[in-house]
């Protein structure tokens, strides 16, 4: 069972942590809701309309390559016209503090950059990025939001937005797992724990590592003795949870 924490200071009043400690941010959608982008998990199981394997996989993308290119070009347009919210600021001021503190996102917005973090990892891949569908799979920015059928890499292949679909590996995976591993204090904001591989990161904090959960619902991950749940949406769990790591 997580225990359920009525104010953060429960945790950080007795935590040991100094300027040099490894801090590591796990985010989902939930952290960029605050700024207008919605959530896969809270509207009857559809995101904007359309059932998540419809959109994010490869055999979406081999069924129907138009419409995957379209759905992501709405996405990229509706990133467009977000800013990153409190949440996002306050994790650049906590890192002012702590700066080793490593953001890993399984969001592909780019809102964690924009607000002026350093240090942030995208298990997901980016939605300003195209990624080619050649064997080189090189990596291009994406200028404005369309990504079009005929848009090709140098070496003629047409480019995909460069998201790692259901049904993909996640290559960043291994590196994630390196810096779970040796952190010292674990925060989760914003995710359902629902998808795999990026939750079972969970699993590979240390012993004596708490993870604290900041999420207005509690997600159903369980399986460590020191999980910590804060009912709060991300801007308020963060903005205090900047005032107590910063004081
Ligand atoms: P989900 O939609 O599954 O979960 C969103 C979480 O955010 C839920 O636990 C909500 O309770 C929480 N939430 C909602 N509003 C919030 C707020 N204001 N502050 C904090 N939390 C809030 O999204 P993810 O767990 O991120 O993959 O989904 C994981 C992956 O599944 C995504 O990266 C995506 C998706 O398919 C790809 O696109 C490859």
């Amino acid at each position: 069972m997580n225990k359920r924490l009525n104010s953060i200071s429960e945790l950080i009043s007795r935590s040991t942590l100094n300027h040099e400690s490894s801090i590591v941010v796990f985010t989902g959608a939930g952290m960029s809701a605050e700024s207008g982008i919605s959530t896969f998990r809270d509207q009857n199981g559809l995101w904007e309309n359309h059932r998540v394997e419809d959109v994010a996989s490869i055999e979406a993308w081999d069924r129907n390559r138009a419409l995957v290119l379209d759905f992501y070009n709405q996405r990229r347009r509706q990133l467009l016209q977000v800013k990153p919210n409190k949440g996002h600021e306050a994790l650049v001021n906590i890192e002012k503090g702590f700066p080793n503190l490593q953001v890993i996102t399984q969001n592909v917005d780019d809102l964690h950059e924009r607000a002026g973090q350093t240090n942030v990892l995208h298990l997901h891949g980016q939605l300003r990025t195209s990624r080619s569908t050649g064997p080189g799979q090189e990596v291009y920015h994406i200028n404005g939001s369309e990504l079009s059928m005929g848009d090709t890499c140098s070496n003629g292949f047409q480019l995909r937005p460069n998201i790692v679909w259901f049904g993909e590996m996640v290559p960043a995976f291994e590196e994630a797992l390196s810096i779970v591993s040796q952190c010292d204090l674990l925060i989760v904001v914003g995710t359902s724990l629902a998808v795999y591989p990026a939750a079972s990161l969970l699993n590979y904090v240390s012993a004596q590592t708490d993870i604290l959960l900041i999420d207005p619902n509690e997600p159903s991950f369980r399986g460590s003795k020191h999980i910590y749940h804060f009912p709060a949406k991300a801007s308020h769990g963060l903005v205090e949870l900047a005032r107590l790591l910063m004081s």
